[in-house]
């Protein structure tokens, strides 16, 4: 296991949690990626999921008036791909202010030095040259990513290797708080690692929408098999008759996701043996892979019904809301903030009775 990460036996007895931004359709990485690990979990333990439309903003701050059409696209592609509002609790981040709350401690006690050797907050301020990124909440991300985790309470992760170091930096932020404050209060989270870097796109990359490379979930079977037919294959077979590389083929690293073994092991064989053409190879992959999709693109039918997806998303916060005002209760009394009033048996809200008194049209 690499340091950090639990196997998915370890998460099966854990509480499960991941976000996904709001930035565009899943495509068949995803689903073997974070989702296949979701999917399966939702069955044995408690699965969070939620929509990161606050993350969105930590880059394209600007593009807010996009955030709730992505948010839809997202639920009704999740809930297509096999996530049960009934087993996992879906929700969205900005639902949950306590996030915000929770985040804004984590600022108060974790030193700028650490934030600032995040090698992704390097690496992206360099990639995404066209926007200013060089902020604060952009600095902060990985401290709003451990409050959505901690939230919640969350014990495992499943998160790309990318986001490895971001754990690392959360557990240690954890590991300062219970310092300074005297308690275990939160887990430290672990990541759970896919195997989403086995899904290669068309030009043999990794599968990803910023290479447009992607098969998308709701691709209809006939652009699927566009699709497959646009793969790069062993450059070295051109003709039917020409012996083949199986290891080297994009198409055959798709073959062994989506077809099965015994058929699998006659496309290698007939493949090296020269007894096999990459079209129909090719078609081949597409069928199975349009037949994986098929039970998805069902699912995606009913998800899209007129007011599933905010059904779904009341569900999950109901579900969600009581688990973050407790933790919040906690992490207060823990810092030493605004428990007076809680104990007195007030609200943090005013209530309407106290509001309407001095509610005058300037402040409308
Ligand atoms: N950082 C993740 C991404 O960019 C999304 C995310 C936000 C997340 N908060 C999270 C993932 C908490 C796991 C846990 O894809
Ligand atoms: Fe790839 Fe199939 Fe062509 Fe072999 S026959 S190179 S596996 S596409």
């Amino acid at each position: 296991m690499l340091q950090g990460t639990v196997s998915i036996e370890e998460a099966a007895s854990k509480r499960v949690l991941t976000g996904f931004r709001p930035t565009g359709k899943l495509h068949i990485g995803h689903l073997f990626g974070n989702v296949k690990n979701l999917v399966q979990l939702q069955d044995v333990t408690e699965v969070f999921v939620f929509v990161a439309d606050w993350h969105m903003l930590s880059t394209d701050y600007d593009r807010g008036e996009e955030l709730d059409v992505n948010t839809s696209d997202l639920v009704v592609d999740l809930i297509a791909a096999g996530l049960d509002p009934e087993k996992a609790v879906i929700y969205r981040q900005s639902d949950l202010p306590e996030v915000a709350e929770l985040a804004l401690y984590y600022s108060m006690i974790t030193p700028l030095s650490w934030l600032e050797r995040n090698p992704t907050f390097k690496e992206q301020l360099s990639e995404l040259e066209e926007r200013d990124i060089s902020t604060h909440g952009f600095l902060g991300y990985p401290l709003l990513q451990l409050a959505d985790i901690t939230v919640v309470k969350g014990e495992v992760v499943p998160v790309g290797e990318d986001q490895l170091p971001h754990l690392e930096l959360g557990r240690e932020v954890v590991r300062r708080f219970h310092n300074l404050f005297g308690a275990e209060y939160f887990p430290e989270p672990m990541g759970l690692l896919s195997d989403a870097s086995r899904v290669p796109g068309n030009d043999g990359r990794k599968m990803s929408k910023s290479y447009g490379n992607a098969i998308f979930l709701d691709d209809s079977p006939e652009i699927v098999q566009k699709k497959i037919r646009s793969y790069i294959t062993d450059p070295q077979k051109i003709y039917l008759k020409d012996p083949g590389r199986p290891e080297v083929c994009s198409v055959y690293s798709l073959h062994e996701l989506f077809t099965p073994p015994e058929d699998t092991a006659i496309v290698a064989a007939e493949c090296r043996a020269g007894a096999r053409g990459c079209v129909a190879c090719k078609d081949q992959l597409a069928g199975n892979l349009n037949a994986t999709l098929e039970p998805i693109r069902k699912r995606r039918a009913e998800a899209k019904q007129p007011g599933r997806v905010d059904q779904v998303l009341d569900l999950g916060f109901e579900k969600v809301k009581p688990i973050a005002e407790t933790t919040l209760e906690g992490a207060r009394d823990l810092v030493g903030v605004g428990n007076s009033r809680a104990a007195r048996g007030k609200s943090g809200v005013l209530d309407g009775s106290t509001c309407s008194g001095h509610l005058t049209s300037n402040d409308q």
